[in-house]
């Protein structure tokens, strides 16, 4: 066994222990009444950082939540690798549908994790992918094997939007100068199919509303003769697909790139099974673009989805009513080149040329971001593809994801260098869902892929 393999093996149930005590900790960034908590896991972050060997550590205010700052310079004229993460977590409704509570963390096997995997809202997004960087840099100063400089920046907004990351980013260029970008907040196909992810989708997120009568009606009374905010606001959502399922509004598609039939070709080529997918799910058939498969759909293609709807009655038993308002929350799923505030601007031109004279239609524009897509024949990816090479003994194959980090398109921009994911979750570990969980063998492996990814791209860089 090689040091890594050892140090990771010695250490592994403390690995595991250090980071359900973060999982412990209810950093939900969307809600406001968890605010001491998410301020609560900046400090254990800031901790975490300090007991691996970072010289300095820093927690950086915002006008949000704060980042945590951490860094091990060795020598200036190394390399530079700056981790990015985040230490916040979606909320964990709908509670009743979780089989253990969500800030309780438990271990417990499934089919695909017959080693064990943790239950705990953030075990995989991000808390428990983020925690591998801190291990990996724990192993390599203790072991003496720390070939090149390390940054950390770590943040609590993502969940909501990476907002003041954006305001510190471009005020902090110099201290967060680096060669590569790391960053595990993304998937792999399986665990014995590593995958390396080379892009992510943009994301523009509105709200709608769409106002009737200026109060709530007796439908019987009223029904017929007045628009009903629901009704009207259900048959606008419906015209913004066509019967392929395009996307109608217009100007969405002229920015899309068209895969070649060869990088088509090419993407075909990662490992897919159907019926798998749709078992998996519980669904008869799969729905989408035409002239797309499923991988095409979900990755390089954009997408229109409501992503929340309500109005009117929804309590016990029956109240017969027009309500005065009906709304609805939408996101669109972006391609690199289409920009985000041009397609949100694009979709509210549309969406209140579609209103009829009968209602009155805001569209309240939320968050969004830039898709990315990186090369492969960089020194970054070769390093990273060894480092895969070397601890799952395959190459891991090049896949773009549907997900979107939004931040990530800023970093390349503000920064000028490339981001490398590594990311170690599967699509069955339920990240934003109920029960969310991360494997333990998918943690420890990360920990491993991480630290050679060190040695290779520093090695790389001086040649
Ligand atoms: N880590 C995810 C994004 C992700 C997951 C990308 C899996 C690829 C594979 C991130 O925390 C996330 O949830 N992003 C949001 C966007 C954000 C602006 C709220 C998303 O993709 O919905
Ligand atoms: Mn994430
Ligand atoms: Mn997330």
């Amino acid at each position: 066994m090689n040091t890594v393999k050892i140090y990771i093996n010695e250490h592994k149930d403390r690995f595991v222990e250090e980071l359900i005590e973060l999982l412990k900790i209810p950093s939900v960034s969307a809600d406001s009444s968890y605010k001491k908590e998410v301020l609560r896991t900046a400090n254990f972050i800031s901790e975490s950082l300090k007991k691996a060997g970072c010289d300095k550590v820093e927690i950086c205010e915002t006008p949000g939540y704060p980042i945590v700052y951490g860094e091990k310079i060795i020598d200036k004229n190394l390399p530079t690798v700056l981790v990015y993460g985040h230490y916040d977590v979606q909320p964990a409704d709908p509670i009743n549908l979780w089989d253990s509570p969500p800030f309780e963390p438990v271990i417990k096997k499934t089919a695909i994790h017959p080693e064990g995997a943790i239950f705990a809202r953030g075990a995989c997004d991000d808390k428990g992918q983020m925690f591998m960087h801190v291990k990996a840099l724990e192993y390599m100063t203790k072991s003496g094997n720390l070939p090149c400089n390390v940054k950390f920046m770590i943040e609590g907004e993502e969940e909501v939007g990476s907002k003041n990351l954006s305001w510190f980013v471009p005020r902090n260029k110099e201290k967060l100068a680096n060669d590569v970008i790391l960053i595990s907040d993304t998937g792999m196909i399986a665990n014995d199919i590593p995958s390396i992810t080379t892009g992510l989708r943009g994301l523009s997120y509105v709200e709608v509303e769409v106002t009737g009568p200026n109060r709530d009606l007796h439908s019987g009374l009223y029904g017929g003769a007045v628009a009903n905010p629901i009704n009207i606001l259900t048959k606008m959502i419906a015209s913004l697909h066509d019967e392929n399922n395009h996307i109608t509004i217009p100007g969405f598609y002229d920015a899309v790139e068209e895969l070649s039939s060869t990088e088509r070709a090419a993407m075909a080529k990662a490992p897919f099974l159907l019926e798998n997918y749709k078992k998996a799910l519980d669904i008869e058939e799969v729905h989408g673009e035409k002239g797309y498969t499923t991988n095409e759909r979900n990755s390089i293609r954009p997408t229109l989805d409501v992503n929340g709807i309500w109005g009117g009655y929804t309590g016990e038993g029956a109240k017969t009513v027009i309500a005065s308002k009906a709304f609805a929350k939408i996101s669109m799923r972006l391609v690199p080149n289409q920009n985000w505030e041009k397609i949100t601007e694009l979709f509210k031109n549309h969406f209140e040329s579609i209103a009829p004279k009968s209602v009155k239609v805001v569209v309240k524009p939320h968050h969004g971001g830039q898709g990315y897509v990186t090369p492969i024949d960089t020194i970054e990816y070769k390093a990273a593809s060894k480092a895969y090479e070397t601890s799952f003994g395959k190459t891991p194959i090049p896949q773009r994801s549907g997900g979107s980090i939004p931040i990530v398109a800023l970093f390349e921009q503000e920064l000028k260098s490339k981001t490398i994911l590594m990311g170690f979750g599967l699509d069955s570990d339920a990240i934003h869902s109920p029960n969310e969980h991360f494997g333990i063998w998918n943690y420890l492996k990360g920990i491993e892929t991480i630290s050679y990814f060190y040695q290779y791209f520093t090695e790389l860089s001086k040649k």
